[in-house]
């Protein structure tokens, strides 16, 4: 360790209003995404695997939240897997739509890349307006398939007011943990 690269550990400089200045950065973190007002601005790939999530919440077992997701990976080459939600009396047995699909797409296609991921979610089987994002514990799984997989996977998030689409894991997960075992 090189202490003086340590910035926080050169003596702050005593200003005269008696502060102390310290040499901090403040950073700004931006991302770029892509915002559809509808299915037909996508590609036919995409469509398709939107498609299949929409359908995929019919698979759905929720009934305690009564909120449907439902989550379809695509394959490298072109497989469609679907996942929903499956809730269980015992709430954290449960398992969200997009670790049922991921799950579901590597112990059925073992050694087969993930290329893109789309969610679609209802409440109390109202199709959500605004998209239904992944909890931080999806996200880990994503990272843990796309540093397995050594190549970016592409996330789509559906509402029925707009389509999100982020072109890898890293942008819906920043500091991503990537300290992953092989
Ligand atoms: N859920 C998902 O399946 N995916 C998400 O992205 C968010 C939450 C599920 C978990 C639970 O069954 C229900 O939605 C309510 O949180």
């Amino acid at each position: 360790m090189n202490l003086e690269k340590n910035s926080y550990l050169v003596p702050p400089v005593q200003e005269k209003s008696g502060l102390k200045r310290y040499d901090m950065i403040t950073k700004h973190l931006s991302i770029d995404y892509t915002e559809y007002a509808s299915v037909d601005e996508m590609t036919p790939q995409d469509q398709a695997l939107v498609a299949a999530a929409i359908e995929a919440q019919k698979g759905s077992y929720s009934p305690y939240s009564h909120f449907q997701v439902g989550a379809a990976v695509r394959l490298e080459d072109g497989t469609i897997v679907p996942g929903a939600n499956q809730e269980n009396s015992a709430y954290p047995s449960g398992l969200c739509a997009e670790r049922t699909a991921m799950f579901a797409a590597s112990a059925t296609h073992p050694g087969v890349a993930f290329e893109a991921i789309a969610i679609a979610a209802s409440d109390h089987g109202h199709p959500c307006e605004d998209p239904a994002t992944p909890c931080g514990g999806c996200r880990q799984v994503m990272a843990q398939y796309q540093h397995k997989f050594g190549r970016p996977i592409e996330i789509i998030l559906a509402g029925t007011g707009k389509i999100q689409k982020f072109s890898k894991v890293d942008d819906i997960m920043p500091f991503i943990f990537d300290s992953l075992n092989d």
